[in-house]
C-alpha cells in the first residue's frame, strides 16, 4: 500500500500543506502573507493570526488537489522548528489534531532538514536528479547560513554556519536601510542584473574555518551609503543598480569562498543549494560556473522549492516516517535548532 504523507509547514509568514505519495509530489499549497509588507518584516503576532484564518483552507486545497480525501493519509509531517514560535504553534496544533482525528501517525520534521531535502521531491514529467551522499550542502535563507555534510537523508553535519546574521537577513537589512523594500532579497537581485558588481567594494569578514559572518558587510555597506549620502543626496538613486549588484557580489564571494573550502577539505564534488536565498539568480549562476570550473555535479532546486513550503516538509516527513520515526502527542513546537 502507498504511503501517503500530508506535510504542514507554518514556521513564519508562509502557510502552507503538501501531499507527497511514496516521495512523489501531488500537490502543492501555499499562502504567503501580504500584510507585513508594510512593516518591512514579519511582524509575529500577525504571522499567527493569518496561519490561523489560512490553515484550514490551505490543508483542503492541499488535499483535494492531490485527488485524495483526508481518510487516505497515512501519516501527518509538520515543521516544529526552528522559527516564530506563535506561527508554529498554529501548524503543529493542528497537525496534531488532525493526526489525532484521523488516527495517523505525526512526524516532526526541522524546517532546514526541509530546505537540504528538497532536492529529493520527486515530480511527474520532470527529470528527478539528485545529489549522492554524501553531499555538500549550502544552505541559505533568511534565518540561516551553514555549510551541511549531508551523509544521508536523516544524517546531517553542520560543517560551517553564521557567527552573527544570515546572508538573507543581510540581503533584507540593507535593503531596508537603502529605502528599496521588503523582502530585499528578490529586489536587489533584480537591480543587480542591471548594475556594475566590480564597482564598489564593501569589506570582507575574516572569519576562521567554514563559519560566516555578514553583519560586517551590512555595516560596510551603511557606512558606505551615509557617506556618499552626505556628499550627495541624490547618490543612491543615481547609483542603485552598481551598489545592488557590488553587495551582492559581496555576499557570493563570501558564500562561495567557504563553499569551495568544504569541497576541497571534505573531497566532495557533489555540491547542492537550499534556502529562500538559492532563488538568487546570481548565487545560482555563480555555483553553476564554479562547478563547471571544479568538476562539481551542482543541484540546484526549483525556484518553487526555495521558499518556505510544506512539499519540503512532506519530503523530510516520508523520510522520518519509512525511518519509523514517530513522534508523541504532547510533543511542543521549538524556535531554535539548539532545542530540537
Ligand atoms: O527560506 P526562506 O523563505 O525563509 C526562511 O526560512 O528564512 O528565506 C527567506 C529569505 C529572505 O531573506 C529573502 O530575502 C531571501 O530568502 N530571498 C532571496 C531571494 N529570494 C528570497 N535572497 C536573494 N535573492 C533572491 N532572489
Amino acid at each position: 500500500m502507498a504511503d501517503i504523507i500530508l506535510g504542514i509547514e507554518s514556521s513564519c509568514d508562509d502557510t502552507s500543506a503538501a501531499v507527497i505519495r511514496d516521495g512523489w509530489l501531488l500537490s502543492n499549497v501555499i499562502a504567503g502573507q501580504d500584510v507585513h509588507r508594510s512593516y518591512g518584516g514579519v511582524v509575529p503576532e500577525l504571522a499567527s493570526r493569518a496561519h490561523e484564518l489560512n490553515i484550514v483552507p490551505v490543508v483542503s486545497e492541499a488535499v483535494s488537489r492531490a485527488g485524495l480525501r483526508k481518510e487516505d493519509i497515512t501519516a501527518v509531517a509538520f515543521t516544529r522548528g526552528p522559527g516564530l514560535l506563535g506561527s508554529l504553534l498554529v501548524g503543529t496544533s493542528f497537525a496534531k489534531g488532525l493526526a489525532l482525528s484521523l488516527g495517523v501517525p505525526l512526524v516532526m520534521v526541522n524546517h532546514l532538514q526541509g530546505h537540504v531535502l528538497a532536492g529529493f521531491i520527486k515530480q511527474e514529467g520532470v527529470m528527478n536528479r539528485h545529489p549522492s551522499f554524501p553531499y555538500l550542502c549550502l544552505l541559505v535563507s533568511g534565518g540561516n547560513s551553514q555549510i551541511v555534510r549531508v551523509n544521508s537523508p536523516l544524517d546531517f553535519e553542520i560543517l560551517g554556519q553564521t557567527i552573527d546574521d544570515a546572508v538573507g537577513e543581510a540581503f533584507d537589512k540593507c535593503s531596508k536601510m537603502m529605502g528599496l523594500g521588503y523582502p530585499g532579497g528578490p529586489i536587489i537581485d533584480k537591480l543587480a542584473k542591471s548594475g556594475n558588481p566590480e564597482r564598489f567594494k564593501f569589506a570582507k569578514p575574516r572569519v576562521p574555518g567554514l563559519d560566516y559572518s555578514f553583519s560586517g558587510v551590512k555595516t560596510s555597506l551603511l557606512y558606505f551609503v551615509r557617506d556618499r549620502m552626505a556628499e550627495d543626496p541624490s547618490f543612491m538613486e543615481n547609483n542603485r543598480e552598481d551598489i545592488c549588484a557590488s553587495f551582492q557580489k559581496t555576499l557570493l564571494d563570501i558564500l562561495l569562498d567557504k563553499l569551495v573550502k568544504a569541497s576541497e577539505m571534505t573531497g566532495i564534488r557533489d555540491i547542492a543549494i537550499g534556502g529562500g536565498v538559492s532563488a538568487n539568480s546570481g548565487l545560482r549562476a555563480r555555483i553553476t560556473a564554479e562547478g563547471e570550473k571544479r568538476g562539481w555535479n551542482t543541484f540546484l532546486p526549483e525556484l518553487k522549492f526555495t521558499t518556505d513550503n510544506a512539499a519540503m516538509i512532506a519530503i523530510a516527513g516520508w523520510f522520518h516516517y519509512m525511518a519509523g520515526e514517530r513522534c508523541p502527542l504532547d510533543v511542543a513546537p521549538v524556535s531554535r535548532t539548539a532545542d530540537f
